[in-house]
């Protein structure tokens, strides 16, 4: 069976964006493939974060992706810090990562330019870690939205360079990224990626319909009025197309003939119904879950067990071919 590893910060409630763009297809996969989903808190940390607002995220993160459809039974779900073999292949794989090569990527660039008094060394190695997230368990997809694409092309050349000094060591992971909703854009601002970090654009898994519905009435649109996909002139209505495709599962021809002749008065509120409906039984589960604190904890101590047995044989075959002496 192929092998599948993806993963979230919990360094902000989930959004729309993060729910199309790669839990929703991490659903799909747990029939076919064997997964393993994580809560990436050492990455959170990349950025300041409350230490009790982590805590609280990272639990709270484990029960949505439950209440998203993802089977504690089929899935390996952990916490990356509970595994230390991560920050351990990490280690190893900066030491193979050029300086050049981080300086490129632009996560960095845009998360330096907003953090500007604080670009750390975390920050900037940040793609090493997300790379040993990956190599240490063997994976050969990674379902993520297309932002995370050149963070999973720079896994694939690492481990590449690895196996060419040492040897066949990783398998080489491709992204796997979905066709409709791989990059969602903020409602306020849609020529720039709906993030948590933008809260007046941004639609979140656990937002109440109300609070939905305003923010889809009020997303930026232009001064036409025909409901056409065109990402060139019409990158709000096209933004919202491909959302209410994505939550309805109609193609973007069928959308188009639903709403043609129609303003934009009828189409935004239809798309933020969609959204509501989309979402609202996600957000109803997840409340029940998050408060079965005992049987999260049950979940993410046996995933981080399962996924260390996993992790240290890769660790174990690194350190041994790079010359480290066997304990
Ligand atoms: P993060 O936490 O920023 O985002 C989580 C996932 O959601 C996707 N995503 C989006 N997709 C479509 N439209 C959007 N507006 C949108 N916003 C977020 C992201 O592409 C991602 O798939 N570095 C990763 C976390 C990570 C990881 C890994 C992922 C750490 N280790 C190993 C895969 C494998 C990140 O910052 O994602």
């Amino acid at each position: 069976k192929k092998r599948i590893f993806s993963g979230i910060q919990p360094s902000g409630e989930l959004t729309l964006g993060s729910y199309m763009g790669a839990i929703r297809n991490w659903v799909d996969l747990q029939e076919e493939y064997d997964c393993l989903y994580c809560i990436v808190d050492m990455h959170a940390i990349t950025v300041r974060q409350d230490p009790a607002t982590l805590r609280r995220r990272s639990v709270n993160q484990l029960a949505q992706y439950i209440a998203c459809g993802l089977d504690p039974k089929k899935n390996i779900m952990f916490i990356q810090s509970h595994v230390p073999q991560h920050a351990e292949l990490s280690w190893v794989l900066g030491c193979y990562t050029q300086f050049g090569e981080l300086s490129r990527m632009t996560q960095f660039k845009a998360k330096a330019k907003q953090h500007a008094d604080n670009i750390t060394a975390g920050l900037f190695t940040y793609p090493v870690l997300m790379a040993s997230d990956i190599l240490l368990y063997q994976a050969d997809l990674v379902p993520v939205g297309e932002d995370q694409r050149q963070h999973v092309e720079l896994t694939r050349d690492i481990a590449q360079r690895f196996n060419s000094v040492y040897g066949d060591t990783f398998t080489l992971p491709g992204a796997f990224i979905p066709k409709m909703g791989a990059r969602v854009m903020s409602l306020a601002n849609p020529e720039s990626k709906m993030s948590k970090s933008d809260p007046d654009g941004c639609v979140f898994m656990m937002d109440k319909p109300e609070d939905i519905m305003r923010k889809f009435k009020r997303a930026v649109t232009d001064c036409e009025t025909a409901v056409k996909f065109d990402k060139e002139n019409k990158a709000g209505i096209s933004n919202l197309l491909t959302i209410y495709c994505a939550a309805t599962g109609k193609t973007l021809a069928e959308a188009e003939a639903e709403f043609a002749g129609q303003g934009y008065g009828v189409f935004k509120p239809a798309v933020g119904e969609a959204v509501v409906e989309l979402l609202r039984p996600l957000r109803e589960e997840s409340e029940r879950i998050m408060k079965d604190k005992a049987y999260l904890e049950s979940v993410y101590k046996e995933g981080a067990e399962h996924a260390a047995y996993l992790a240290q044989k890769t660790l174990s075959k690194v350190y041994r071919k790079i010359g480290f002496v066997a304990k």
